[in-house]
């Protein structure tokens, strides 16, 4: 194998940090050896802090209301074909029922931006979701807010808060999204959670229309200063009804590298091996796994909310990706060496 390219990898592992060159030529790399020792430090590094455990996360898609329309995402505002749905708060409540049974302790609230769900009616849920189930973790998935809005949800109970960059070029940014939406107010969004207390998460898709390797070292430049909680990626999918239809997807050897080079920048971050992932391919979500990810966050949906929670082409919900197949889930996770913990699986740092 390339002395340079390991040289490369055990400088990520100790210092956490590359230069752009550094992470371009770990990106542009298809030596089959290297990115095994890629893949291997990074389980290394996983294991030094996590050990073998994979924590699972309920995933609640309450809304499929959007009022924003990125060019790449099935549920966008001008998708006259999505069927659109929203879940009462008694219905959510009641997924977040069946899923503490099964051992959930974090529950996923991620929606579309829909105003029906406006602050009373996000506070209000959040309450009652902290009232009753004071030992799990709420993680909010739910968009760009006014920090007002994220600092009331916080002081109602929402411990976490996933909000995805999408790309960390101005540039690319502006490429994906409608001209209403900006890079720059993301990222305002970002601090302004991180400030507030939030446990983060950012995160982009691999293989979007128009990146470059030269965007994904910007998204690697970013992760490794925002420093992140959580990092979710995920190969691009079409989606047939969208702008970007017939782009072709991203993939999957490519997402699974960065987990890893992820892994290795930032140590301790709670990594999810993305649904995405294993809707692109069969044993994504186990190779991701292996490659570095810690998390996986099963679908608690009802089962008809999940075929209109359609963010692209062909995404899973039935198997293992539905919450009620946890079993099965546990044991294929056994079978590759890792075991499922249902605690709240806090960030460990
Ligand atoms: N392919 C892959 N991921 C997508 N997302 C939205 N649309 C797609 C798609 N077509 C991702 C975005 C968003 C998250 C909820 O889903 O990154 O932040």
């Amino acid at each position: 194998m390339s002395a340079a390219y390991c040289s490369i990898i055990d400088r990520l592992r100790e210092t956490h940090a590359l230069s752009e060159e550094g992470y371009l030529s770990l990106m542009q790399c298809s030596d089959a050896a290297v990115l095994d020792y890629l893949r291997q430090s990074a389980d290394e590094v996983r294991r030094s802090v996590y050990g073998t455990t994979i924590y699972v996360r309920g995933l609640i898609e309450f809304t499929n209301y959007c009022k924003n329309d990125c060019l790449y995402c099935g549920i966008r505002r001008s998708n006259r074909c999505a069927e659109r749905f929203r879940l009462e708060e008694a219905d959510i409540l009641g997924c977040a029922e069946a899923g503490y049974r099964l051992g959930f302790r974090t529950f996923v609230l991620q929606g579309g931006e829909d105003p029906y769900f406006d602050d009373k009616k996000v506070i209000d849920l959040v309450s009652a979701l902290r009232k009753t189930y004071p030992d799990c973790a709420i993680t909010l998935s739910i968009g760009e807010k006014p920090r007002e809005s994220y600092q009331a949800y916080f002081d109602a109970g929402a411990d976490r808060y996933l909000l995805r960059h999408e790309t960390a070029s101005a540039e690319h940014y502006g490429r994906l999204h409608p001209p209403e939406l900006s890079l720059r107010h993301r990222m305002e969004c970002l601090e302004a959670l991180k400030e507030i207390g939030y446990q983060v998460g950012c995160g982009f898709m691999v293989g979007s229309p128009y990146q470059t390797p030269q965007h994904i070292v910007q998204d690697l430049k970013f992760v490794e200063a925002f420093r992140p909680h959580m990092v979710g990626i995920g190969p691009f999918i079409p989606h047939k009804d969208t702008p970007f239809g017939s782009f072709e997807a991203g993939s999957a050897q490519e997402t699974i590298k960065l987990l890893s080079i992820i892994r290795l920048m930032l140590p301790n971050v709670l990594l999810p091996a993305t649904t995405a992932l294993g809707t692109i391919a069969g044993d994504g979500r186990e190779k991701g796994i292996l490659a570095g990810a810690n998390v996986i966050m099963p679908n608690l949906s009802p089962p008809d909310a999940r075929k209109k929670y359609m963010l692209y082409n062909d995404k899973l919900s039935a198997g293992e990706e539905a919450a009620e197949h946890l079993l099965e889930l546990k044991r294929s996770m056994v079978a590759i060496g890792y075991e499922i913990v249902t605690d709240r699986g806090d960030y460990k740092g």
